[in-house]
């Protein structure tokens, strides 16, 4: 590290929080300067492959000069309004209407916020008015998943099963329960039942146990992200549907990774074919040029948000904001003309095969899985026990470092390395990706 760039650092430390504060894992941090396609430069001038998109969501890649333009231009225009009702944008009412036809057939109405976290509490607060309103108060719960990602206001920490998130926070709020992620590599079915069918019941099981008239909705991603790319069994989300229609649950799909074409469809749940009540949206809307997500609520909710005999109490400052309004309509065009939902299937079928066939034999590879450009790789001790290792060993921490060395920058759940370029990540750095994953798996762990 350069004298310059230690002292930036050093600065940094001295006044700033990060998310998921940690100052020793911070020591050695990275000051990003510039972004381009799909890589990013640091302050030392060393390139990157940024293999998360950022956090998932630079779909479109750095540097794209319409969603400057885009920016500029609206900032110029109106830089800011309220969105409360009695005040509507131009923007906001354009990006509203094409979502609706972008997305299922029965989600035509949007709340727009900053991201996925207040999408999250959003969709909590969206399904609690929809059943008192309903004259079921009682109907408040909130089931969701091992190993799904949420956000990180408390509800939504609540919502959230990857447990790290919890201890130094607790308690969670009261009313939000889990049940196991149908997790194929993982998840164990009793006999005669397949392992979809045997995880979508848990969710009855569930309900059952707190009670139908308490629960209020069911709550999942599609394929689950941060948790370590889960891709659900094909039958899984089938039943799932049945289950939330038999209970009079709502089904909210968090789509704030999988949204705008990242698996391959342009919305998660297209791929098993079924519809939630609620979908919850952010990142790739807006390509991370502007934080926006929001929510989509299905005719039936809509109907009773228009006609309910209490106001709405639900509001954000930032809600519908024209400039992010407008980036995430210049995005869509991009993510329209430039196919990216075709894109997403093809290039992810083609990285997820080459990672495949270089490391599914590797004797510390349990799994290489993914759907459409989101895949991942889980490292075991015990191939054949499907043992993890000590996490005192930090294998994963080191083939994070060592892919770091040769130029690509991502993220880990534990021993599971995530892998999610931008959509316009070109075939030649993808297999640069492949080489890179090789060769620092083998470095850590032999070959
Ligand atoms: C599926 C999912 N939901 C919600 C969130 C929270 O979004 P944000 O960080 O914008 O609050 C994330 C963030 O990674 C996510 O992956």
């Amino acid at each position: 590290m350069s004298d310059e760039k230690s002292a930036l650092i050093e600065r940094d430390q001295a006044h700033l929080i990060h998310p998921l504060h940690n100052k020793a894992a911070h020591t050695n941090g990275h000051v990003w300067v510039k972004g381009e396609g799909p890589y990013l430069y640091d302050f030392d001038g060393k390139q990157y492959i940024d293999g998360l998109s950022g956090l998932w969501n630079v779909t479109s890649g750095h540097g794209r000069s319409e969603l400057v333009e885009a920016t500029a231009t609206q900032m110029q225009e109106l830089a800011y309004c309220s969105g409360y009702a009695g005040s509507t944008n131009l923007q906001a009412i354009a990006l509203a209407e094409r979502i609706a036809e972008w997305t299922y057939p029965s989600i035509n109405r949007f709340f727009f916020t900053s991201g996925g976290g207040e999408a999250s509490d959003s969709g909590f607060k969206t399904a609690r008015y929809y059943w008192k309103q309903l004259g079921k108060p009682e109907k408040t719960k909130v089931i969701s998943r091992q190993w799904g990602y949420h956000g990180v206001t408390l509800a939504a920490m609540s919502a959230t099963g990857i447990s790290s998130y919890w201890p130094m926070f607790e308690p969670l709020v009261p009313g939000f329960e889990q049940i196991p992620s149908p997790y194929p590599y993982r998840y164990e079915a009793p006999e005669g039942v397949s392992q979809g069918i045997a995880a979508a019941n848990e969710l009855e099981q569930a309900i059952l146990r707190e009670g139908p008239d308490t629960v209020a909705m069911f709550l999942a991603e599609p394929v689950q992200g941060a948790g370590g790319v889960i891709v659900p069994q094909d039958d899984y989300f089938g039943r799932i549907r049945e289950i939330c229609d038999q209970y009079d649950v709502l089904l909210v799909s968090d789509e704030v990774i999988t949204g705008f074409g990242r698996t391959g469809k342009m919305f998660g749940l297209e791929h098993w074919g079924i519809e939630p009540d609620m979908i919850q949206f952010a990142k790739a809307v807006t390509s991370g040029y502007f934080p926006l997500g929001g929510i989509g609520v299905n005719d039936k909710i809509a109907e009773v948000l228009d006609t309910g005999d209490a106001v709405w109490m639900h509001a954000y400052t930032y809600s519908a904001h024209p400039v992010g309004c407008a980036v995430a309509m210049k995005n869509l065009d991009i993510i329209e003309q430039e196919n990216f939902v075709g894109q997403a299937a093809e290039k992810g079928a083609y990285l997820l095969e080459r990672l495949q066939s270089a490391l599914a034999d590797h004797p510390h590879v349990g799994e290489v899985r993914g759907l459409g450009l989101m895949c991942a790789i889980e490292y075991v001790q015990d191939k054949a026990t499907k043992a993890e290792f000590a996490p005192a060993e930090q294998i994963g921490n080191k083939v994070h470092a060592a892919t770091q060395e040769r130029g690509l920058f991502s993220r880990l759940r534990g021993d599971v390395f995530c892998l999610a370029p931008p959509i316009i990540t070109p075939e030649a750095v993808l297999d640069q990706i492949v080489e890179t994953m090789v060769e620092s798996t083998e470095t850590v762990l032999g070959k």
